[in-house]
């Protein structure tokens, strides 16, 4: 009875030693090493890839000394990229390298706006970093930036703030979200519509690829009686979808549509990255993950 407890508090104590110093194969001891995967879907738009940069900077000033690494999840993204000369890694490529590197602790943020089909697929593939033979000690995803009501609000709050001063309160806004498929995350941008509508009844959300879209929203714009629209993304970066979908001159996009409808449109090409609170939410997001490593 004595001997067993002697034996298993000699296993406990290893491995809280093996945990706290992080021992490799063979018992090499590795020194304790951390770094931030920055996630993104990429953009070969140089404005954007600016804004990007600058959540870089952010992110640098908030963690000062460690080592901050970028990850594009988008292939074509990348091969565009590639083709002038400028090389990104994908998350997965970019995990591979740390754990050459002998990182122990890396903390992954996704840039990402809802918990949707990319960062499920970002966490699955972090997780497998953590479980492989050398790899990393701890590995933790933090959430995108929708990723409870608090966070709702705060974007909210931060993209209200950011509308053009010249809008008038009769003036219409419309934010551009992407959508998904990955029906629950989808619905966050119902939740974001019921939180903009309380805080401002004339400002709105619809996605291109997901619940509402622009169509959704139109019968709606209609009953409030405004005249002009402001169209503004709500996308990390103001991309292609920005640009083209929203902006863009073709008869099918939102402008276009808004147009022919009778609207005046006033286009907003700036990404929620742009706006430092939003970015304050990303950041949070990541402190909570950076705390879980103490
Ligand atoms: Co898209």
């Amino acid at each position: 009875m004595r001997r067993g407890f002697a034996v298993s508090a000699a296993v406990i104590g290893l491995v809280l030693l093996c945990s706290a110093y992080g021992f490799a194969a063979h018992g090499e001891k590795r020194p304790e090493k951390r770094a931030i995967l920055l996630a993104a879907f990429g953009t070969t738009v140089p404005e954007a890839q600016k804004t990007l940069d600058q959540v870089t900077q952010r992110v640098r000033q908030a963690f000062p000394g460690v080592d901050i690494r970028w990850g594009y999840t988008s292939s074509l993204v990348r091969k565009k990229l590639a083709k002038q000369g400028k090389v990104y890694d994908s998350p997965e490529t970019a995990l591979s390298r740390l754990m050459d590197e002998g990182y122990t602790h890396v903390a992954v943020l996704s840039l990402h706006t809802i918990p949707g089909e990319e960062f499920h697929d970002l966490n699955r593939n972090c997780k497998l970093f953590g479980q492989m033979a050398g790899g990393f000690d701890r590995i933790l995803v933090a959430w995108p930036l929708l990723s409870s009501h608090d966070d709702t609000t705060r974007a909210a709050t931060a993209v209200l703030k950011h509308i053009p001063r010249e809008r008038k309160p009769q003036d219409a806004v419309i934010l551009m979200g992407h959508g998904s498929e990955h029906h629950p995350a989808d619905a966050m941008y119902s939740a974001m519509n019921i939180v903009l509508q309380e805080m401002d009844p004339n400002v709105f959300i619809a996605t291109v690829e997901g619940y509402p879209s622009l169509e959704d929203i139109l019968p709606k714009l209609e009953k409030k009686g405004a005249r002009k629209v402001y169209l503004m993304p709500f996308m990390a970066v103001a991309g292609d979808h920005a640009r083209n979908d929203m902006a863009g001159d073709d008869p099918d996009s939102w402008k276009s549509v808004l147009k022919k409808k009778g609207y005046t449109c006033e286009v907003v090409l700036k990404g929620t990255a742009e706006y430092p609170d939003v970015v304050d939410i990303w950041l949070d997001h990541l402190r909570s993950a950076f705390a879980h490593f103490n």
